[in-house]
């Protein structure tokens, strides 16, 4: 298993390119099931998920063709669908996977897909998927670990849908489910993740009716079939707020090209709030340096528009070099502070309690091994290693590699010493 060596204390200087959104590029994915015809999706990351997520479609018998130079530009091709199926050892490695169980529902009435079991970061279960598609007229029952799901009818039936809980796949599945439906689907306290707008611009360019994109209500009217398309992925926004940090917890200066900053309001603002200043250069940059002073500043995760659960590992590690305390406060996800016992082991002081760590600060981090977790565990373990004394080694790397395109060389590329250890195989 690779590894990551990081040798701190070098501030970032120079200009790093953002890649597609990976959590926009796999609904769009699965939505290219939702028609026989060829859809090619531009500016895809070239990370193992999406690979994965390959892998499943073809699995199911659609034609997936990559090109890799210069981007990753996916060609998909369902004209048919003969395994209806989501099979575990796919679904085992990525959770996303049951993003085709909306498509496979709409475009074949029927679906087997492995219920994804919990992660590290939390139980994560699907229930709010499934009882929206059973208010879609789908009959559902779950054995052997896998979701047998059957339409009673040819087309699902829309609906009026009300989640009780925001979620973003949640809310892409039924979208692509609605699309295709007999009548109109109303999804109220719907996700309202850039993300999940994107996928309302592919479905809408393949012919879906659909309105309420970036609220919280969605109305879509279902429609007989839909067409082929092209659509380029937004730029990931996770990725760019991973780099903010680098630039600010490294005393650097960061240029960050190819991004979207509209979708970074609440991360910047509150980092603006801790003494870090960011500029908006133009549309699709973002410059950022190290602060005169950080200071400790107070932090929950939200859905979006608010603080991103995906970023709060990475202003953890930011958190620990701040003057005072900051308290984060985690309200998605139950279990999403294992990268503060391996910050700890660093030198952090850090205290956990349930939803609630309070960082102290600031500590002069020293490099040691520590194990990655989960995705984004593992970029703020990273961030962390930037900053620390002498050497970090990050185990099970596997983690970051599937959603961080060319992490080690964009990193490179801005002066840092990290390189990927490629473990010897035992
Ligand atoms: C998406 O996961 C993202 N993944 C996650 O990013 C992200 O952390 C999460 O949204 C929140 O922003 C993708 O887009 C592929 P949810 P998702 O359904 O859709 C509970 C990364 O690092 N819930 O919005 O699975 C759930 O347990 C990943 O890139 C139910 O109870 O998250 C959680 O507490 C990690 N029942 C909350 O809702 C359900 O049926 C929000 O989860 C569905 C969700």
């Amino acid at each position: 298993m690779d590894k990551f060596r990081i040798k701190g204390g070098k501030a970032l200087r120079g200009t790093v390119e953002i890649s597609g959104a990976k959590n926009s590029a796999l609904p769009a994915m699965a939505a290219a099931l939702l028609t026989a015809e060829k859809v090619t999706l531009h500016n895809v990351p070239k990370v193992r998920d999406l690979i994965t997520m390959a892998k499943l479609l073809a699995f199911m018998d659609a034609k997936v063709s990559v090109t890799e130079v210069p981007a990753s530009d996916y060609l998909i091709e369902a004209p048919t669908l003969n395994h209806a199926e989501a099979p575990y050892e796919l679904v085992k490695t990525m959770r996303a996977s049951i993003l085709t169980l909306g498509p496979l529902m709409a475009r074949l009435g029927m679906a087997r897909v492995s219920l994804p079991g919990g992660c590290a970061i939390g139980a994560r279960p699907v229930d709010l998927h499934l009882k929206a598609l059973e208010q879609m007229g789908v009959e559902i029952s779950t054995s052997h670990g896998y979701i047998e799901a059957r339409a009673s009818k040819r087309r699902l039936k829309g609906a009026h849908i009300v989640f009780e809980k925001i979620t973003v796949t949640g809310t892409e599945n039924i979208l692509m489910a609605a699309a295709l439906a007999e009548g109109e689907t109303v999804l109220e306290n719907s996700a309202r993740e850039p993300e999940v707008t994107d996928l309302v611009a592919l479905l809408r360019k393949m012919g879906a009716k659909i309105e309420g994109e970036g609220t919280s209500t969605l109305r879509i009217r279902g429609v007989k079939k839909l067409h082929g398309t092209e659509h380029t992925v937004i730029p990931d926004r996770i990725e760019t707020g991973t780099f903010l940090v680098a630039g600010a917890i490294t005393g650097g200066d960061l240029t960050i090209k190819n991004c979207a900053p509209e979708h970074l309001g609440a991360v910047i603002a509150k980092m603006q709030q801790a003494g870090v200043p960011i500029e908006t250069v133009n549309k699709t940059t973002l410059r950022v340096r190290g602060a005169q002073k950080l200071v400790g500043s107070d932090m929950t995760t939200e859905e979006y528009p608010g603080f991103a659960t995906d970023m709060q590992a990475q202003y953890m590690a930011l958190a620990t070099q701040a003057e005072g305390t900051s308290v984060i406060t985690e309200t998605i996800f139950e279990n999403r502070y294992l990268h503060a016992s391996e910050m700890i082991r660093m030198g952090a002081n850090i205290s956990v309690d349930g939803r609630r760590a309070v960082v102290r600060g600031p500590a002069q981090l020293s490099g040691t091994t520590v194990q990655a977790s989960d995705l984004r565990a593992s970029a703020g373990l990273v961030l962390a290693g930037l900053v620390a004394s002498g050497e970090t080694f990050i185990d099970r790397v596997y983690h970051i590699d599937r959603g961080y395109e060319g992490i080690v060389e964009k990193l490179q590329g801005v002066g840092a010493h990290i390189e990927r250890v490629h473990a010897l195989a035992s």
